[in-house]
């Protein structure tokens, strides 16, 4: 069955890709956003960066570990625009290893509500339109992350589900990941097993009381822990099932690897209130 489509026109999702999406639980939509929305779309995260003192905070992100979690940085970041960095972006004395632009691992976790930018870029109506086409009764973002994967240090991601972070009942969060620059095997493409949404959710992070915490709800491991390399051209729009298995690999390429990553989740479905964001008390923000 086909996986890769063009971007369907209006964002109407056809038969076949619904077909598709509810087998394999990704779809590979080319051509999304234009040659030019991409660039402006770059320019504006250079910017972000630029106007971003890296003094101001030395918060080394990573998902090897889950030393984050313990961090009020993180915590807060989700109705604001913050900065995280890559493993080895600093030295034993707290200094940059490298140019900020090529040390920052994403940038979150509000753009689509805060920036100028992104947010307007966020709430096309195609995207809302495809939202509901795959499921999503009342689509609301929740999330929204640049992630840079910067040259040789890009870190890795391992296998995860995004309900782990972000859950409703019943699950519905829907992840719609742009590549805003060529995304490749090489500089860390994402990579999913089709059909693997059709299991389990794993594990949840979430609030224990104060503490941020991972609980294993099915301790099985995934059934294909690799996946197939979902590789993406300058920008394609990958959707994502929230029970999908997925990761990327680290970047070690000379070649940067930008996209931007929204969450949505269905407004008719239960937030599970220890989930690790906060929504706003408004509800959030419509797709
Ligand atoms: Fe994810």
């Amino acid at each position: 069955m086909a996986r890769t489509f063009p971007f369907p026109a209006g964002g109407l999702v056809s038969d076949k890709m619904l077909a598709a999406y509810e087998a394999d639980g990704f779809l590979v939509l080319t051509g999304f956003a234009p040659a030019g929305t991409c660039a402006a779309l770059r320019r504006r995260e250079y910017e972000l960066i630029e106007a971003f003192d890296p003094q101001s905070v030395r918060t080394v992100f990573s998902t090897e570990d889950q030393a984050h979690a313990r961090d009020a940085y993180f915590r807060d970041s989700g109705d604001r625009i913050r900065f995280f960095f890559e493993a080895g972006a600093f030295d034993a004395e707290g200094r940059l290893t490298r140019d900020k632009h090529g040390a920052i691992n994403k940038i979150g976790h509000a753009l689509h509500d805060l920036d100028p930018v992104f947010a307007p870029f966020s709430h096309d109506v195609r995207l809302k339109r495809l939202a509901e086409g795959l499921g999503l009764e009342q689509p609301e973002i929740v999330q929204s992350m640049l992630i840079v994967k910067p040259p040789f240090i890009g870190g890795e991601v391992g296998m995860h589900q995004d309900a782990t972070y972000l859950h409703t009942d019943p699950v519905t969060v829907t992840g719609f990941w742009i590549a805003l620059e060529d995304a490749t095997a090489e500089n860390g493409c994402l990579f999913a097993p089709p059909g693997g949404h059709l299991t389990t959710l794993r594990e949840r992070f979430h609030y224990d009381g104060g503490a941020l915490v991972k609980t294993t709800l099915d301790p099985r491991p995934f059934e294909d822990a690799t996946g197939e390399p979902l590789e993406a051209p300058e920008g394609t729009l990958v959707v994502l099932h929230g029970l999908l298995p997925h990761r990327s690999g680290p970047n070690t390429s000379a070649r940067r690897r930008l996209a931007y990553a929204l969450h949505a989740v269905d407004g008719t479905a239960r937030w599970s209130p220890d989930n690790w964001l906060k929504r706003p008390a408004a509800g959030g923000s419509a797709a």
